[in-house]
């Protein structure tokens, strides 16, 4: 299989951080592969834009001919080319970090009729 690793920690050295590397350690046993998509250190951007939202949902409906941006559509491709998706974050507050939880909101997009992904 091959699994796509959402990680949402600001360090990797970190419990969360130990977590990642003895995931990544079982992947690797068993003879799967894996990509690390690192929020922090890709810098990912989290804020929902006004476009983005109109295109999720507005007061007339979403509209789904608006652009998703490339950094989701490069998202996108991570999932599409995985077997399974994987998130490994702290708990914060009762939730997940910030971070995390834009990413949510801008890579589960409208798309088909359905939800993307
Ligand atoms: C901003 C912040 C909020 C936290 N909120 C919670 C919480 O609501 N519940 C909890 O059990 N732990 C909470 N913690 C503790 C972390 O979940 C804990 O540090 C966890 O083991 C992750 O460790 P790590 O940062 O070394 O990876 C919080 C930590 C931080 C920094």
């Amino acid at each position: 299989m091959h699994i796509y690793i959402v990680f949402a920690h600001p360090s990797r050295r970190s419990f969360t951080g130990d977590v990642l590397a003895e995931f990544c350690r079982g992947l690797e046993d068993g003879g799967h592969s894996y990509e690390i998509g690192d929020l922090y250190e890709m810098d990912f951007r989290t804020d929902m834009s006004l476009d983005e939202y109109n295109r999720e949902m507005n007061v007339h409906g979403n509209r789904p001919e608006l652009p998703i941006p490339s950094d989701v559509e490069a998202e996108h491709a991570k999932i599409e080319k995985a077997d399974g998706l994987v998130f490994i974050f702290p708990v914060w507050w009762s939730d997940c970090p910030a971070k995390l939880k834009g990413w949510f909101d801008r890579v589960f997009v409208y798309c088909c009729g359905l939800i993307m992904v």
